[in-house]
């Protein structure tokens, strides 16, 4: 009896001391210790990796850029699960010792000057999950082996480099992709569109700013039905915006601008309800803006410089979370709605070069704080609205090449922002504001 009540005290510092250890040795395994220190060298020791340094943080897990697994191995180990090291001014390529951290799952290296063909080194990296190689000076054609990176790929990002070639299949060969990046780069001919329709989780895809072959929007990519951004600026697309894209229902975003299409825009643009940014400018469309908009969620409308016709929509002044609206260089006719001077968020409105006619809707700028407003170049008429500058925001009035008249709104004068005002050939009377 009296052997374990004074045994008890020690066992418990026991185990104490046991869980002390424990928590101190929750330390970096040796090899992904050595393995960042060779991706420093590989990258010729760079001043911005100078926090990699043991005499700096004797964690590696605490250096910039890197993270490691919340839970330890077998040997009371971490290990390196991500490397965040965008905007570092890397040269050169992908060191080989990268992919000696045999548990990276997220690679990101973008906006760096990296250089060279597609780095194949990568291929080693087998829990790869997230690449982000965007944003450098990569060129050449990618490898029809590409399909050699981890088939659990869930994000690629190799935009905004020199790429260049036809985009080989390969690049769909990772069945729970969800983002593919591929835009901003020098690539020409087709792209795989079939096998891109395969990837039934993928949610951004972005194809613009390519030297593509001019060919229409595929009609595959309907199936995409998970898709939030669609990003096709500025790559040839030719004929008209299918039908069958209504299917997308969970778009955000969608860019088709800087191409030759044809044709109207079809009702479900206009009808998603998750639709924040719809940008189709100088994309060739023509036809009536519809009567009907349900899209409430907008927040922009960019269809400058397009052939389209009839009049603005009073649906428009349903678009509470409007702040963008930009129609110019198109030919619409008839007034414009009152019910725009009532949207709350609006702080930018570009009509101008189309064939407005009527007076502008009396309380723009009483109900949001408008920045922008060019109207030029239609065939508006009547008094300038009293309240344009209720917030003192108001940074550009361009208004010329109308028929508006009566006298300018006193309150101008207190535009501290304005910057640009441009009122000539109106039939405006009365006093300048001093
Ligand atoms: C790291 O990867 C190895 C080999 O794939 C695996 O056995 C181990 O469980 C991984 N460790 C952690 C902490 O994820
Ligand atoms: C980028 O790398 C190239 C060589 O590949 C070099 O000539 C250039 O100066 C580098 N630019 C910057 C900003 O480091
Ligand atoms: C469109 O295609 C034509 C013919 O292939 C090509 O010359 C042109 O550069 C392409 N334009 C763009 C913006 O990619
Ligand atoms: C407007 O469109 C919605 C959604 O497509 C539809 O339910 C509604 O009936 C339409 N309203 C009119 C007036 O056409
Ligand atoms: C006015 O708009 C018409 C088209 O609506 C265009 O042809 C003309 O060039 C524009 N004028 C100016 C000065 O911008
Ligand atoms: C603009 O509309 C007015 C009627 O509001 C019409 O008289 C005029 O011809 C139109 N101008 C052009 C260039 O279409
Ligand atoms: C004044 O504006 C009207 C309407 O846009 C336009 O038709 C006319 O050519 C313009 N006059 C001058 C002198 O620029
Ligand atoms: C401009 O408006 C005035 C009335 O404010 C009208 O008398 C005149 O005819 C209009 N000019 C044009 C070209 O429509």
């Amino acid at each position: 009896m009296s052997t374990t009540t004074c045994f008890l005290p020690v066992l418990i510092a026991g185990v104490l001391l046991l869980l002390l250890a424990h928590g101190c040795s929750s330390r970096l395994a040796t090899g992904d210790r050595e393995a960042l220190v060779a991706i420093r060298k590989g990258w010729g020791n760079p001043r911005s990796l100078a926090t990699w340094d043991p005499a700096v943080a004797a964690d590696p897990c605490s250096w910039y850029g890197v993270t490691c697994s919340d839970t330890s191995n077998g040997e009371g180990e971490s290990v390196v699960t991500g490397l965040s090291l965008g905007s570092m001014s890397f040269s050169g390529t992908v060191p080989a010792a990268v992919c000696d951290l045999k548990n990276l799952t997220q690679l990101d290296i973008s906006f760096n000057n990296l250089s060279g063909v597609f780095p194949a080194v990568l291929y080693g990296c087998s829990q790869l999950r997230y690449l982000d190689l965007s944003h450098n000076s990569f060129d050449g054609a990618l490898p029809d082996d590409i399909s050699r990176l981890p088939s659990m790929l869930e994000h690629l990002d190799l935009s905004s480099n020199n790429f260049d070639g036809t985009i080989p299949a390969a690049v769909a060969a990772f069945p729970v992709l969800k983002h593919l990046l591929l835009n901003n780069n020098r690539f020409t001919g087709t792209y795989p569109a079939v096998e891109i329709s395969k990837l039934t989780g993928l949610e951004s895809l972005g194809l613009a700013y390519n030297a593509f072959a001019p060919g229409p929007m595929p009609q595959a990519f309907a199936k995409l039905t998970k898709l939030t951004s669609l990003w096709m600026p500025n790559m040839n697309l030719t004929g008209e915006i299918p039908e069958a894209f209504s299917s997308l229902t969970e778009l955000t975003d969608i860019d088709l601008s800087f191409n030759e299409l044809t044709g109207t825009i079809p009702a479900w643009v206009w009808q998603h309800k998750k639709l924040k940014s719809l940008q189709m400018y100088r994309s060739g469309l023509n036809g009536k803006l519809p009567r009907n908009i349900t899209a409430v969620n907008l927040v922009e409308i960019h269809m400058s410089s397009n052939q389209l016709k009839g009049e603005m929509p009073d649906d428009f002044g349903k678009l509470n979370k409007l702040t963008f609206l930009s129609i110019s260089n198109n030919q619409l006719t008839g007034a414009i709605p009152i019910s725009i001077g009532l949207l709350p968020k609006l702080i930018y409105i570009d009509l101008s070069n189309n064939n407005l006619s009527g007076e502008l809707p009396p309380e723009l700028g009483m109900h949001s704080p408008i920045l922008h407003i060019d109207v030029s170049n239609n065939s508006l008429s009547g008094p300038l609205p009293r309240m344009l500058c209720a917030n003192g925001l108001l940074s550009q009035l361009v208004a010329f090449h109308n028929n508006f008249s009566g006298t300018l709104p006193m309150n101008l004068g207190d535009c501290v922002q304005l910057k640009t005002l441009l009122l000539y050939n109106n039939s405006f009377s009365g006093e300048f504001p001093v």
